[in-house]
């Protein structure tokens, strides 16, 4: 453990999501916490939470980041999610091999300069080593509009003046995934988990004084909404987009709503789209699924809405934007599904959407994860701040963070990860490079537009 302290005896994990699960599970698979306890507390009643980003039908399986290292950690989760043995990731309908179609257009608003070539060189690289799941083969960039028409199989209105291909991709079935992984967990468990549903945190209970160095603050625990306090030596706030509403984040994770709509497909129509590449626009955020279950998932990688609400964090009155469910989307939202749906498949203009939904991303700046300790409470350790890229990393994730509780994760992911000081108290949105459209929207005032509009 860092600073020589003893294995915790009891864990506090709020959060029964990717990161907090996979942290569970990889904690009691080691030795020396053999005799720990681990509570886990999650609000919902069952697991996990339809809000938050682990739950839904698709997840996108792409190593093509700008940043190297997270190329090599999405290139070791991918050799798990490739071994399709009933008992491992990728088993049992849980990952899909599709190439990854992505395409730009630079110069339009919304275009994030350089990430797309950043990327494509780091997959290049990569393959060349041959020591990941890639081959200098399965990389193929598309420099023209022409070029890359003709890489776009079955869907006949992508656009975009520059892009790349990558054969070597896939996407993963979330829901069946985290299923899989509380499979695992009641497995590691032996009794020595368990797990609260329906039971919401209200606060992190502290003691001490922060900045004292003979009574250090700390933290104990947590308060939840039915009075009862629940103890920890260690307390692991994994509690994705709710993370921000119960520690001061001060600009370095916030709760933003992304947007996502299907559409029901007939046989013929799911026929049709044999060989579908995932579609991503970078310019505008706007991805797409291939068909599966005779549906088409569509959605928006972007800035997102924010939502403030007053909470009351650390003893000061906030704003700090926090989930909201069970609301339909903005009529914004709507347009912009419809729109991309309807430029991808012209003749399905008349097609209604089945379903629209917001997914809930705990973004940090660079959309980077934070997992690290608080520096000023000791006992709490933040895993959170997924930026919508938890669940691809889902094999390995709990590995890395039991290493960085533990003070032995390897130093690039460390330094990716850590608390940052020169990080501005205002969160302004992700500029991670693979974010398209617009900023800074707030879901009340677009909300707001939509009646509007709605009774005109
Ligand atoms: C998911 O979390 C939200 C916010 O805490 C809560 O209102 C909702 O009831 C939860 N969903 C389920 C299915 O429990
Ligand atoms: C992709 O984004 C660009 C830039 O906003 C836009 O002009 C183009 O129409 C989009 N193409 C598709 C297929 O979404
Ligand atoms: C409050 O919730 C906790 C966790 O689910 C449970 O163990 C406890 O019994 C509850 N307390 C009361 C007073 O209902």
């Amino acid at each position: 453990m860092r600073d020589n302290k003893p294995t915790p005896g009891e864990i506090l994990i709020i959060g029964g999501g990717v990161f907090g699960i996979s942290t569970a599970v990889a904690l009691l698979e080691r030795p020396q916490y053999r005799n720990t306890r681990i509570n886990i507390v999650d609000t919902s009643s069952e697991l996990p939470n339809q809000s938050a980003a682990s739950w839904d039908t698709s997840r996108m399986l792409r190593a093509d980041y700008a940043e190297a290292a997270y190329t090599k950690l999405v290139s070791e989760a991918r050799k798990q999610w490739t071994n399709s043995d009933s008992n491992a990731w990728g088993g049992e309908g849980r990952y899909y091999d599709a190439p990854l179609l992505l395409t730009a257009q630079p110069g339009v608003l919304g275009h994030v300069d350089g990430y797309l070539e950043r990327s494509l060189e780091n997959l290049q690289k990569l393959a060349e080593t041959r020591d990941f799941a890639f081959m200098p083969e399965d990389v193929k960039e598309l420099a023209d509009e022409d070029a890359i028409r003709a890489a776009s199989g079955p869907i006949p209105g992508v656009s975009g003046n520059v892009g790349y291909i990558n054969r070597n991709c896939g996407w993963v079935d979330a829901r069946g995934c985290l299923r899989f992984l509380y499979q695992k967990l009641r497995h590691a468990s032996k009794g020595k988990c368990k797990i609260h549903y329906g039971t919401t945190v209200c606060k992190l209970l502290y003691e001490g004084i922060a900045g004292s160095s003979i009574n250090p603050a700390r933290c104990i625990g947590a308060k939840t909404t039915n009075g009862s306090r629940i103890h920890a030596d260690l307390t692991i706030l994994a509690a994705g987009a709710w993370s921000p509403s119960l520690v001061d984040m001060q600009g370095r994770a916030e709760a933003t709503g992304q947007i996502l709509g299907y559409l029901t497909l007939t046989e013929e129509e799911q026929a049709s789209l044999n060989n579908m590449p995932i579609y991503f626009n970078m310019s505008t955020g706007m991805f797409m699924f291939p068909a599966h279950n005779h549906e088409l998932k569509l959605g928006r990688h972007g800035f997102g809405y924010q939502n403030p609400t007053p909470v009351i964090l650390e003893g000061k009155r906030k704003l700090i934007s926090t989930p909201i469910s069970h609301l339909p989307v903005p009529t914004e939202a709507e347009d912009a599904l419809r729109d991309f749906l309807v430029e991808l498949f012209p003749h399905w203009r008349n097609k209604e959407l089945s379903k629209t939904k917001l997914c809930w991303y705990c973004d940090t700046p660079n959309g980077d994860f934070l997992i690290d300790y608080h520096p000023d409470y000791k006992g709490l350790f933040l895993a959170t701040g997924d930026s919508g890229h938890g669940v691809k990393v889902l094999p390995v994730i709990g590995e890395k963070i039991a290493d960085s509780i533990e003070g032995k994760l390897d130093h690039t992911l460390q330094e990716l990860w850590r608390w940052r000081e020169d990080i501005t108290a205002v969160f302004q949105g992700t500029s991670d490079g693979t974010r398209g459209g617009r900023r800074g929207m707030v879901f009340q005032e677009e909300w707001q537009k939509s009646k509007i509009r709605q009774e005109q």
